[in-house]
This record gives C-alpha cells, sequence and structure tokens, in this order.
C-alpha cells in the first residue's frame, strides 16, 4: 500500500482511477442506507473552517425548503470546529442517536443531525496513518478519495462540496482548491450522486465568532434574518446549491428561496423542532444568553492605527483552541463557552488601543498565550486591502466551471 500511495504521489491517477479507489475505500466499512427515507437527501461536506457555522443554519434552511437533511457530523480537531460540538453547547442535545430514532426524526421533521457511528471507510483510516509516513498527505487524488470515500458511505442522494481556500483551510493556494474541487466533483458525478461544489474563502475567519456556544449563538442570529453579512451570504449560496441539486429551481430561484425561510422564521423554527426532537433545552435557542456563558474575558487591542489587512484564520483557530474550544488532541475535553469574539474583521480601520476581539474562557491562565497567538494573526497596515469574495468557485453537477476570481 506505501509503494502504491507513493507512486500515487509521483503520477496522480486519471478521474476513472480516482473514482474506482474512492469506491473500494467506500465499500471497506459500513454504508448507511438512506433509501427508506422519503425524498431527495442532500449533504454538504466542508473540508474545514474557522468560524465555520454554516451547517448550523443551512440544514434548517434547506429542510424548511422541503428537502431532507439526514446529516451525520463529525467533532473538531486542531484548529477547525465540528458541528457536534458546536450542537452540543445546547443542554440536553443528544447527537448519539440509534439508527431508528434518527430515522423517525428525519421522517417526522425532514431533519436531524447526529454524530458518526459505524465503522466507515476503514481502509481510509489505515491509508490516511500510511500517506502521514510516506510523504503522500499532499496528493490531490488521495485528498479527493479519501474525503469522497467517507462521504459516498453516508448515502444522500445529493452532495454539496465546500472546499474552502485560504490561510484556515486544508488547502492554501487557490489552484490546488480548484484542482480538489474538480477532483471531487468527477468522483461523486461518476458515482451517481448529484455532486456540486463551492470553492469559499477561508483566509479570515467566518463571522464573528469562534468557539462552539459562540457560534451556536451567531448561527441563531441569521435563523432569525440577522446576524453578520458575510456568514449570511455564504449560507444562502451554499443553501441555494443545495436545494439546486434536489432540484428545486434555478440557482436565482433558489437563492430567494433560502433568503425567504431566513426572513420569515421557518428555518429559525425548523432548527427548533429539531433540538426539541434530539432531547435539547429550546429554551436556549429562544434565549440564546441562557447558553453556556465563559466566567473570564480579556480584550485584545489593536497595537497601532491603520487598517486590517489581514488575520489569518489558522492562527485564530489555534487561539480559540488555546482557550479550550478546540481540541489539540483527540479525546480532549472542550469548554463549550470558550472562545473569541471579532470586533473588527480584515478591512475595517482601527485606531491604537481599540478592542479588536474578546477573548473568553472559564480559565484566566489560558489567556496569555492566546492573545500571543492571536496578536501574530493581526496584521495593521495604511492601505485598506482589496478582499476578495467569499465563493471564489462555484463548479455544478454538469461539471461547469465558473470562476468569480483570478489569482493573477
Ligand atoms: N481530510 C480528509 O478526510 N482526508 C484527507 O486526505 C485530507 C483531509
Amino acid at each position: 500500500m506505501s509503494a502504491l500511495l507513493m507512486a500515487i504521489w509521483f503520477n496522480g491517477m486519471t478521474p476513472e482511477e480516482t473514482t474506482i479507489l474512492t469506491l473500494a475505500m467506500r465499500d471497506s466499512g459500513d454504508i448507511v442506507d438512506l433509501s427508506s427515507l422519503p425524498g431527495f437527501k442532500v449533504d454538504k461536506h466542508s473540508t474545514g473552517g474557522v468560524g465555520d457555522k454554516t451547517t448550523l443554519v443551512i440544514a434548517p434552511v434547506v429542510a424548511a425548503c422541503g428537502v431532507t437533511v439526514a446529516k451525520m457530523s463529525g467533532r473538531g480537531l486542531g484548529h477547525t470546529g465540528g458541528t457536534v460540538d458546536k450542537l452540543e453547547s445546547i443542554p440536553g442535545f443528544r447527537i448519539d442517536l440509534s439508527r431508528d430514532e434518527f430515522f423517525r426524526i428525519v421522517k417526522e421533521h425532514g431533519l436531524a443531525v447526529t454524530g458518526q457511528s459505524g465503522d466507515l471507510a476503514p481502509a481510509d483510516k489505515k491509508m490516511y496513518a500510511l500517506r502521514d509516513v510516506t510523504a503522500s498527505v499532499d496528493s490531490i487524488p488521495l485528498i479527493a478519495s479519501s474525503i469522497m470515500s467517507k462521504k459516498l458511505a453516508l448515502g444522500s442522494d445529493g452532495i454539496l462540496l465546500d472546499v474552502t481556500v485560504g490561510s484556515g483551510a486544508f488547502m492554501k493556494k487557490y489552484s490546488d482548491a480548484l484542482k480538489l474541487a474538480l477532483a471531487m466533483a468527477s468522483i461523486g458525478n461518476s458515482s451517481g450522486r448529484a455532486t456540486a461544489v463551492l470553492v469559499t474563502d477561508m483566509d479570515s475567519p467566518l463571522g464573528n465568532t469562534i468557539g462552539n456556544a459562540l457560534e451556536l449563538a451567531e448561527a441563531i442570529e441569521v435563523l432569525k434574518g440577522r446576524g453578520p453579512k458575510d456568514v449570511r451570504e455564504v449560507c444562502i449560496e451554499l443553501a441555494a446549491s443545495m436545494l439546486q441539486l434536489a432540484g428545486k429551481g434555478s440557482l436565482p430561484e433558489c437563492r430567494a428561496m433560502a433568503a425567504k425561510v431566513l426572513d420569515n422564521g421557518a428555518a429559525y423554527a425548523k432548527l427548533c423542532d429539531m433540538v426539541a426532537a434530539q432531547g435539547g433545552d429550546v429554551s436556549v435557542i429562544k434565549n440564546p444568553e441562557r447558553l453556556p456563558q465563559a466566567h473570564y474575558k480579556y480584550e485584545v487591542r489593536a497595537q497601532e492605527s491603520g487598517y486590517i489587512t489581514q488575520m489569518d484564520a489558522e492562527l485564530c483557530g489555534i487561539a480559540s483552541m488555546q482557550l479550550g474550544a478546540g481540541r489539540e488532541k483527540l479525546g480532549d475535553t472542550l469548554d463549550p463557552s470558550a472562545g473569541i469574539v471579532l470586533m473588527r474583521k480584515t478591512g475595517d480601520a482601527v485606531s491604537k488601543g481599540e478592542v479588536i476581539a474578546m477573548l473568553k474562557s472559564n480559565d484566566q491562565q489560558r489567556f496569555p498565550a492566546a492573545a500571543e497567538t492571536l496578536n501574530k494573526a493581526l496584521k495593521i497596515g495604511s492601505a485598506k486591502p482589496k478582499l476578495r469574495p467569499l465563493v471564489l468557485a462555484r463548479i455544478g453537477v454538469d461539471g461547469h466551471v465558473e470562476k468569480f476570481f483570478d489569482e493573477n
């Protein structure tokens, strides 16, 4: 296997070879059969981000538009967060649903989010360990087959992939993100799943919060038709692409549908229904100030005047992890209330001494190291930086690529 992985690293693989490998990896373990659930089931997968609370918003949006979301999500590791951890900041919320409970809730509400159980694509875990020691982790066909083997095992009819790119993402370069996006779209569509991809920016954190309960509160704001503009915009784009995969209409029609259920409360009501069905305390959704709150706060201030020209998302994610919001290694326990509230973002003007970010934790000893990391993430310059668009490219089910940004 090590020889094969190294050969693939050197020579690459054709799209056909990549799909054959992916299907063999998918078939190495359990495969979830969602076919007894009614309607078109659509899933979404992100290659990882910082402050990325989009699943918490778009799953209820898509369900409120009449498309089934039977979602199995993972936990966070390192600088990136996981949807399951964010949902667990709701007292009582269960992510360990049995198969029967999961199916019953999806049938009743069109939506459920549970943790991943079973042995999905075990070949991927073994191959990843070998990639690690043979320096073949960064092969695009191997990354694509690793991600898609697990996604295909989850059984949805349609898959929307969010390939993030930038300092906080697995893919640091736009050109590499585009290659990965194309490889994954090809695997999905040639395996009989309607697959589309958005390439989105992850140079700066998404929205104004990083950390589990903080991100959930921000997602609730967006579900109430408010919240930060960037989160709302990306969520509408992602949800619209999922609705389009389910045959709900053209992209502009699907965008309008998604915006409508955010503004008329239907998506918010879906989240409340799901939380109640999964044993969570709905009163904290209605009153997010009742979510876990950190005992201590610490202000990070601008060290000079000017414009924020950089807010390195990976370092922001690491700072949040140092506050207790993330896991350095598997099995670490989290502080659901810990994290960062960003008062200013890339492109904003700041004056020396102004508060840029508020750190939150239940352990004051964590503040100095986290503040140092966050200060490293920030660059302030004299010229207002030009920001790239949030959605950099889209690949449709037909393989058509639209680019909204050019690197040069
Ligand atoms: N995520 C995965 O699941 N696999 C990879 O190879 C890289 C990122």
